[in-house]
């Protein structure tokens, strides 16, 4: 029988029931596969005619344990407890609620039939995690529904809800109500019913034309900016028409065995766990509860109060802008309006949802009154502490008393915002990034006084409203800002000494940046920059150059490129002569920089900088400035984040070069960290700190 703290077994008359039991997302580990095979083998040893494969709580199942991954494997594998549903003398039949995910989907493939509840979503989501579906998931999904479409799931990796499943062909299925008893009578009606199995099937390979397998499968790659795992999957796929079933399941797995144990894929796994572990904020005490929030109440709707209250209505979250005159407000309440109409436009979003969205978000010019009703307030009015202090001072007096108050500031103290208050322990920073009703990232700042009560409510408010909040110190910049603000004044020393915008951003992208740091200051406005240059009291020749000619990017139609009607950007001439210019000026003798150079003096110097954040315990782990950099500044998850690529590349090569870079342009900002020191001097890693 089956280990019942696993796979509980029912039988019920000639269809036996294998249920697995693994909470919360009924993983496949060791003992849940043992399971499977005692079960199927008692079923047959029974008599059964046929079984009904379920999972318990939420869902079928999420997949393979990936805390098992490179650790020796134990019997039986997938492929074992796989071979004992194909050979069973009678139906195996999968039944689908919540997910089947990665291997929990291959287990439903291997099966005669599939059935689903409705809403269930189906998937092969390896390619996330930096490798291929390796239990014959690319040999069974194409024999059901054709190579193409099953390249476009496995490719992609998106979960494909059931009712399409339905209709691709790899869902026999839908049953409404009670899955488990519906499951058992379809089950029991098909006994003696003749089934093909996935792995015989030729019906959908047959004729499929090699060419245009490759050109679909080319434009789905188009995207992948040197991830390696896309190529891995339709490499597989293509092998499902090319190769015997059997020879098609080694190709996968020799696929499979050489991406898992890639550095792309160790990334893509060291990002996933980290998103839970950024959660896990130490330190915090059990009993920390998170205030209950009814209704927000954002200050100021310009570009980023905008952005904040759409995020809360788009989670269902009653929000009220509040701005300081009639027309700030219906301009401010319009933008968002028209970003919700386009989504509607682009099918993405439906009428009736839109129209949900818009009743839970008002506006108020009343600052008192609404600001009484408020369970929780952020604040996003202009950056000027004069301003700020002043709405926090209001803020404090109408607000009623035990409500959280936060600021969206991205370069302010929180300490001295909330000095203008009576509660500096309810004061808090909630960093959002811009556009803020897509990205992901939530800075959530501790002051010096911030309560555990302000901080729970932030990190629980940020994850209701579809954020990933992670908890950082006080300091000019936060984390992320901090880290990119090292990186800016080298682009600026690679421009002078040799580089063309369109080499920065070429090594950068090619790295696999969503976009390369020029293309992203033309996109976000060159003005911004110089006004920031402009106050603080630094120069950047170059840049101020570009600017002086009113070139503030896409916004004026050129900035450090130039643009066609399409928004294509296209290197100009005149960017490089005003390159030369200043270089001759400045008599630097311009040189051919290699690409290595370049990306070692873009991504050094924000490591060099990640290390004395984590000095300061502005970051409480490295994981966490990893995590900040996948979500909120386009840093590509397969490369694992500053950090993991300082680890991969050695912190005593890192220190090596830091030191060198330092002493070749006498930048004492180069020079490395007392933790870079210390840890290249142990031999150690930033993985491996507090361990
Ligand atoms: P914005 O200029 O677009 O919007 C500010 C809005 O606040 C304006 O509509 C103004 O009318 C309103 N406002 C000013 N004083 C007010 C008051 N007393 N009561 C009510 N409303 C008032 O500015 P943006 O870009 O939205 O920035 C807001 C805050 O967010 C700043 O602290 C900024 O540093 C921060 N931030 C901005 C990011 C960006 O990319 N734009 C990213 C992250 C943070």
């Amino acid at each position: 029988m089956a280990d019942p703290a696993f796979v509980q077994h029912d039988a019920k008359g000639e269809v036996h029931v294998l249920r697995l039991a693994n909470p919360p997302v009924n993983t496949l580990r060791t003992e849940v596969r043992a399971g499977l095979l005692a079960g199927l083998n008692a079923a047959k040893a029974a008599g059964a005619k046929a079984v009904v494969l379920i999972g318990s709580g939420r869902m079928f199942s999420a997949g393979a344990e990936m805390t098992e991954f490179g650790k020796p494997r134990q019997p039986p594998s997938l492929t074992e407890v796989f071979d004992a549903i194909e050979t069973f003398p009678g139906i195996v039949v999968a039944a689908i609620h919540g997910s089947a995910l990665g291997g929990g989907l291959e287990l439903a493939l291997a099966c005669h039939a599939r059935l689903a509840s409705p809403g269930a979503q189906v998937g092969l989501p390896e390619v996330k995690r930096g490798f291929v579906p390796g239990a014959g998931g690319t040999q069974r999904l194409p024999r059901l529904i054709g190579p193409e479409a099953a390249a476009k799931i496995i490719v992609s990796g998106d979960p494909v809800p059931a009712e399409q499943a339905v209709k691709l062909g790899f869902v026999d299925a839908i049953i409404e109500g009670d899955l488990e008893a519906g499951a058992v009578a379809w089950a029991r009606a098909n006994i003696g019913r003749t089934f093909t199995l996935a792995r015989d099937r030729t019906d959908r390979i047959s004729g499929q034309d090699p060419a245009a397998y490759d050109a679909v499968v080319a434009g789905l790659l188009k995207r992948t900016r040197g991830q390696e795992s896309p190529k891995g999957c339709a490499e597989a796929v293509r092998a499902s028409f090319t190769m015997p079933f059997e020879e098609g399941l080694a190709k996968e797995r020799e696929l499979f065995q050489t991406l898992v144990s890639g550095e792309q894929s160790k990334a893509l796994r060291h990002i996933f766990f980290g998103e839970r572990e950024v959660l896990r904020i130490p330190g915090m005490p059990a009993d920390a509860k998170p205030l209950p929030v009814e209704r927000l109440v954002v200050i100021g709707g310009g570009t980023m109060g905008g952005g904040i209250a759409m995020s809360a209505a788009n989670f269902g979250v009653p929000v009220t802008i509040v701005e300081t005159s009639d027309e700030a407000l219906a301009k401010g309440l319009a933008r968002c309006h028209a970003n919700w109409e386009r989504t509607v436009a682009s099918g993405r979003l439906s009428q009736a949802e839109y129209e949900k969205r818009k009743a839970l978000l008002t506006g108020s010019t009343d600052f008192e009154g609404t600001v009484a009703k408020a369970d929780l307030v952020i604040e996003a009015v202009f950056e000027n502490m004069e301003v700020k202090k002043e709405v926090f001072a209001r803020l404090d007096k109408a607000a009623r008393p035990g409500v959280v108050l936060a600021s969206n500031t991205s370069t302010l103290s929180i300490d001295e915002i909330a000095s203008a208050t009576t509660r500096p322990e309810l004061v808090l920073g909630m960093h959002f990034f811009s556009p803020a009703n897509v990205m992901r990232l939530l800075e959530n700042v501790r002051g010096a006084k911030s309560s555990w009560t302000a901080i729970a409510t932030a990190t629980e408010f940020g994850k209701r409203i579809g954020k990933l909040p992670v908890l950082v110190g006080n300091c000019d910049g936060f984390v992320g800002n901090r880290m990119t603000g090292k990186r800016t004044p080298q682009v600026e020393k690679l421009l002078l000494e040799g580089c063309l915008p369109q080499d920065i951003d070429r090594v950068m992208e090619g790295y696999g940046m969503a976009m390369g740091p020029l293309a992203t200051g033309d996109l976000a406005g060159l003005d911004i920059g110089a006004a920031v240059r402009k106050a603080r009291g630094t120069v950047a020749p170059i840049a101020d150059a570009i600017v002086a000619q009113g070139r503030f990017g896409q916004k004026t139609g050129k900035g450090w490129y130039m643009y066609d009607e399409k928004r294509n950007r296209i290197p100009d001439p005149e960017v490089e002569r005003i390159i030369l210019e200043v270089a001759e000026k400045m008599q630097v003798r311009r040189r051919k920089i290699s690409d290595e150079e370049i990306l070692d003096r873009l991504l050094l110097p924000m490591v060099n900088e990640g290390a004395r954040i984590l000095e300061e315990g502005i970051a409480y782990r490295p994981i966490d400035i990893d995590v900040i950099f996948v979500n909120g500044f386009g840093w590509p998850a397969f490369r694992g984040g500053p950090m993991f690529w300082a680890d991969t590349q050695g912190l005593k090569t890192v220190r090596d070069k830091l030191r060198r870079y330092a002493e070749a342009t006498n930048d004492a900002n180069l020079k490395p960290a007392a933790l870079i020191e210390k840890l290249a001097a142990e031999g150690g890693t930033f993985a491996g700190m507090g361990r």
